[in-house]
């Protein structure tokens, strides 16, 4: 499974920050925006990605996350020069994606809690999957409407008059097939290439399972500066009284196996004395302590 991470867009709402730096670089209190859905898609066994930003800000993801190997990962870079829409991931990342099944991800979206994400990947056996959320205002996403058998019959783009309080998170995972879908998808009255069209193409078919994510699941929005200020409460509340990250690459990478325990104390070695140096030394001590145990 390889994955496409959309951090393009023009981020108006969060202007003047985005006057500054593009919306999925903005802290969320402790680190970047876009390490969140790295880190989701990394807990989930993904190694090869794809970020796509606009040609403004590529050269900044690119500083900050080079090519991926110092997470064992790779990373690809492709431009997005418009926001014309999520779907467009598809045309713009194709030859990335090859033959394989895809997630895509936006790198806005910050989850806590659960392993919903790398349970679905894990059993992903071909169509599309995507996931429901309840909300209070579902007319500023898209929205699933679920029969009596809890089957989704019914996805509306940004509703007037929303079916359910169901809304769709930005991750949707598909099998290879979504390269064709996307290619014959229309742009939509706004003008954009809708992901909403890609899902219902998958419905109509037959082959689009909706997970619902469960309750205790966080999926917070950044989209404005009060959303932004309230996710980097969110996380430095759940920090402090948990004393464990949310949103960290490198401890993502090391549960996984991804870098061994060589790899990360080098990677440690090489940041600054801060908080998230110390917080990963922890990590490293934690991971001998239980080496000892199990010996
Ligand atoms: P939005 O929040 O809909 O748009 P935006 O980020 O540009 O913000 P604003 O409405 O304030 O101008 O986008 C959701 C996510 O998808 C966000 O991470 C940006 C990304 N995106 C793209 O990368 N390219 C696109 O063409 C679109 C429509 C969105």
């Amino acid at each position: 499974m390889k994955a496409i991470v959309l951090a393009g867009g023009a981020g108006s709402r969060l202007y003047p920050l985005t006057q500054v730096s593009s919306k999925q670089l903005q802290a969320v209190f402790d680190k970047p925006m876009i390490y969140y859905p790295l880190t989701v898609l990394i807990a989930s066994g993904v190694r090869e990605f794809c970020l796509i930003a606009t040609p403004h800000d590529l050269p900044r993801y690119q500083n900050l996350l080079g090519d991926g190997n110092q997470w064992g990962v790779a990373i690809q870079y492709r431009e997005q020069p418009r926001p014309e829409g999520i779907a467009q991931a598809f045309l713009i990342a194709a030859d990335f994606v090859g033959s394989d099944d895809v997630i895509l991800m936006l790198g806005d979206n910050i989850f806590s809690g659960g392993d919903d994400f790398p349970r679905a990947v894990s059993s992903f056996t071909g169509g599309a999957t995507i996931f429901a959320y309840h909300v209070k205002d579902p007319e500023r996403y898209g929205v699933v409407e679920f029969d009596r058998n809890g089957k989704a019959i019914s996805i509306e783009e940004k509703p007037q008059h929303p079916k359910s309080n169901y809304a769709v998170p930005g991750v949707y995972v598909y099998d290879n097939s979504v390269l064709a879908i996307a290619k014959a998808v229309k742009p939509s009255i706004r003008g954009e290439l809708e992901i909403t069209d890609i899902n219902l193409e998958y419905l109509r078919l037959g082959k689009l399972q909706v997970r619902r994510l469960s309750r205790g699941f966080a999926w917070l929005d950044a989209g404005t500066s009060t959303a932004l200020h309230e996710a980097s409460s969110y996380i430095e509340a759940i920090e402090r009284r948990q004393g464990v990250k949310i949103g960290c690459p490198e401890e993502a990478a090391l549960v996984r196996g991804f870098l061994g325990i060589a790899q990360f104390e080098t990677l440690i070695g090489r940041m600054p004395a801060c908080e998230y140096s110390d917080y990963l030394r922890g990590v490293a001590d934690e991971w001998h302590r239980l080496q000892e145990d199990k010996q």
